[in-house]
């Protein structure tokens, strides 16, 4: 299915851009388009299109304001030395999308319509995506229940959507360690739940816990399992890894409560190839505590897209504070980070085949 592009968009001046592009922030500006396409039962999906962006005609009764029958994606694409634009994995974004609108119901976007919406939007504002530095243009594919219908059943019409915002930082402060706050009252996602599927009720759920970590001047909130409250699942929006001392790398491993991260499963394999034993298996609040105590975990770090790779600086709870390292990214948190974004840059070899070209 194709995304042609139709109307002309209110363009903002490059003047402007450029003022954007220098200091783009996180998800605070939107490029001149988006793609979108309409699904109703019987006739599947049609009208797809890149559109100028601007705000939705949505029905008050529309079911995902009421139900949030909802699914998004996050990724990103980079622009390399040559000017040429990449995107990072874009597949595993479609797989993605499609298993989590099958938890929540909805239909499945094929994976070459994901990919064709992604490219058709990106070289349609291929002027947005930024060069230099850590920055990149970050994608939002998303998909909504626009059905006007307040009875509770899977809606009859769903709109599919790709919106695209420069992104620098996601974290203000850059590369410097993030603090976390244990969540010990609030829980994330339950067996049989929605927590591996990338919906907005499951951040929704978080925002509790998010605030409670601010309160606490914390930059993030973990979350651990919802049965006994004791093995460490992940961040608000971010998978976690522990670095032991003998170079094991050691992460949560996949229950159906943690989301599936594609920088986490890509950690995994770059791990391997720069010759770490990999660890997928669960880890418990007092391995943690005690590893790094006893200096037997000697790294901590959060991964994610817009994240990327960022070091944790200390872990705070009810029980008190437990400081992680000197301040500073560890060794191998460091090198895992370069190598994951000199392949997404182009600076290194992609053994993988993670990129696609789109410009
Ligand atoms: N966990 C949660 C809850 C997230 O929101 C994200 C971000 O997308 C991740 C993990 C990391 O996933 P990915 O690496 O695919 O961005
Ligand atoms: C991402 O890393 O893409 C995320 O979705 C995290 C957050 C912005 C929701």
């Amino acid at each position: 299915m194709s995304f042609p592009v139709q109307g002309s968009a209110a363009v903002v001046s490059p003047e402007r851009r450029a003022e954007i592009l220098a200091a783009p922030g996180f998800g605070k500006h939107f490029t001149d388009h988006m793609a979108i396409a309409t699904w109703t039962k019987g006739a599947g999906w049609h009208d797809a299109a890149v559109v100028p962006y601007g705000p939705l005609q949505l029905d008050p009764a529309a079911a995902v304001l009421h139900y949030a029958q909802e699914v998004f994606e996050g990724m990103k694409v980079y622009r390399h030395a040559d000017g040429s634009v990449w995107s990072f994995r874009p597949e595993a974004n479609a797989a993605r999308l499609a298993r989590s609108a099958r938890r929540l119901a909805l239909p499945e976007v094929p994976e070459q319509m994901f990919l064709e919406a992604v490219t058709s939007l990106v070289r349609a504002d291929e002027a947005w995506v930024p060069s230099g530095g850590e920055s990149s243009l970050y994608l939002r594919p998303f998909m909504v229940a626009t059905e006007a219908f307040l009875g509770v059943r899977s809606a009859h019409e769903v709109k599919f959507l790709v919106i695209a915002s420069p992104a620098g930082s996601y974290f203000t402060g850059g590369v410097k360690p993030v603090s976390i706050w244990l969540s010990q009252d609030y829980t994330r996602a339950a067996f049989g739940g929605t927590g591996s599927a990338k919906c907005g009720g499951n951040y929704a759920a978080s925002l509790a816990a998010q605030d409670e970590a601010h309160e606490h001047g914390c930059d993030q909130v973990c979350f651990l399992d919802a049965t006994e409250r004791r093995y460490v699942e992940e961040l608000g929006g971010m998978n976690l890894f522990f670095v032991h001392d003998d170079g094991t790398i050691v992460t949560p491993e996949l229950t159906g409560t943690i989301l599936e991260g594609i920088t986490r499963a890509s950690i995994l394999e770059l791990a391997e190839d720069l010759g770490h034993e990999v660890s997928e298996r669960r880890v418990s609040i007092d391995e943690w505590r005690e590893g790094v105590a006893s200096g037997r975990i000697t790294e901590v770090f959060a991964c994610g897209t817009a994240a990327v790779v960022t070091p944790v600086g200390k872990l705070v709870s009810r029980d008190g504070e437990l400081v992680h390292g000197t301040g500073g990214p560890g060794e191998v948190t460091a090198t895992i980070r370069r190598q994951l974004l000199d392949v997404q840059y182009g600076r290194a070899q992609d053994p993988h085949g993670w990129m696609t070209r789109l410009v």
